[in-house]
């Protein structure tokens, strides 16, 4: 009998969403982002502790919109890792703010602070530092936070792979920043579909991230407009679905937890699979990430084995849509060793044994 195929991640629905769904649909609402929408925001504004929730149509556009919030303009640096999801580049690039990439910390993937430091010129407007796999950075986010201060920069977290996830002080991540960003596509730990949500502490912030989502309207429902905006907006369908999937968060945080833990024991000691220091007291793995020897013959062993894997983001500059010189041995390290085992919350035990006995299996 063959096995179930593990897929590396899929998204997960259940008849909760279903019965909401066909529910708000007897309402005969417009589906545009009105009651719901705001509820959505007023969840994850709970869940966060932040003081605003904007959602946007995904979670790359909502870091266009947190740099231009914040002050970011064409010719501007940014500075960002080289190790990340290429969004969050393009994101400033889109307006013509130039990405300045430097490398990661071997233990985290996060910003190295001092390659950081190394980078700032006097075009340097912001820092956008990426919580990768719901870590902080090993040097502390307040030394972020200093190093922004002292050089009168603009700090943007990128936390799209961060929902559930704080920092050593309980404060969830994405709000150590001006403005903190979330995703919800597919494969994150709850979906819209597309989708991304904005945190701030910062009236004014928020509401201009408000207009520039919205064409840049004065108030919502008028066509008065003081500023150019653009549409970004989300839609009642994809609040209604975040509702009941909110609903669901705290118990897959608890459940990647375990899943994490599960695989670490399960690979102790096998000394070609190692894995990054995460902080599972804290913070939520959003993916099992780790970096193994002879990546593409484990892949295609485990492949035949009916397990999904995915290798993890190539360093950014070597991209052919960057194209740019430079060493940065740790991003390289990742592109060369780097991979994504399967990590959906839904994965049963056996299934992480399955896993872990097959890559067990192929070291011998
Ligand atoms: C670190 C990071 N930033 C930004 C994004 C972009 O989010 P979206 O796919 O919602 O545009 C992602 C998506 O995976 C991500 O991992």
């Amino acid at each position: 009998m063959s096995e179930e195929f593990i897929m590396q991640m899929r998204p997960w629905f259940g008849p909760e969403e279903k019965r909401a769904l066909a529910e708000y649909m007897e309402e005969d609402g417009f589906l545009t982002e009105f009651r719901r929408t705001a509820a959505f925001e007023d969840a994850i504004a709970e869940y966060t502790g932040a003081r605003h929730c904007i959602v946007t149509n995904n979670g790359t556009i909502s870091l266009t919109l947190a740099a231009l919030a914040t002050g970011v303009r064409a010719d501007d640096e940014v500075i960002v890792p080289n190790f990340t999801m290429i969004a969050t580049p393009n994101s400033v690039r889109l307006f013509g703010a130039r990405p300045v990439f430097v490398d990661v910390e071997r233990e985290t993937l996060c910003m190295d602070i001092d390659a950081a430091r190394a980078a700032i010129t006097p075009k340097t407007r912001a820092i956008m530092l990426v919580s990768a796999n719901g870590r902080y950075p090993k040097a502390g986010i307040e030394a972020f936070q200093d190093l922004c201060t002292e050089h009168g920069l603009i700090l943007i977290e990128d936390s799209a792979q961060s929902l559930g996830s704080r920092y050593p002080d309980g404060t969830h991540i994405g709000r150590k920043g001006a403005v903190g960003s979330f995703s919800f596509s597919a494969p994150k730990i709850i979906s819209t579909g597309q989708g991304g949500a904005l945190i701030t502490d910062d009236d004014d912030v928020a509401a201009r991230l408000r207009r520039l989502k919205d064409f840049g309207r004065a108030q919502g429902g008028n066509d008065i407009h003081d500023v150019i905006g653009y549409n970004f907006k989300f839609t009642e369908l994809q609040a209604v679905i975040g509702q009941e999937q909110m609903k669901k968060l705290p118990w897959r945080v608890e459940r990647k937890r375990e899943i994490y833990r599960r695989y670490r024991e399960g690979l102790a000691g096998v000394s070609q699979v190692s894995f990054f220091d995460q902080d599972l007291d804290h913070t939520t793995p959003w993916f099992i990430d780790v970096m193994v020897d002879d990546r593409e013959a484990l892949q295609a062993h485990l492949k035949a084995a009916g397990i999904g894997t995915r290798v993890m983001y190539p360093p950014i500059n070597r991209q052919k849509a960057y194209s740019l010189p430079g060493s940065y041995p740790i991003s390289e390290e990742v592109g060369a060793r780097g991979l994504w085992l399967p990590s959906a919350s839904q994965l049963t035990d056996a299934q992480v044994d399955r896993v872990t006995a097959a890559i067990r299996a192929f070291y011998g």
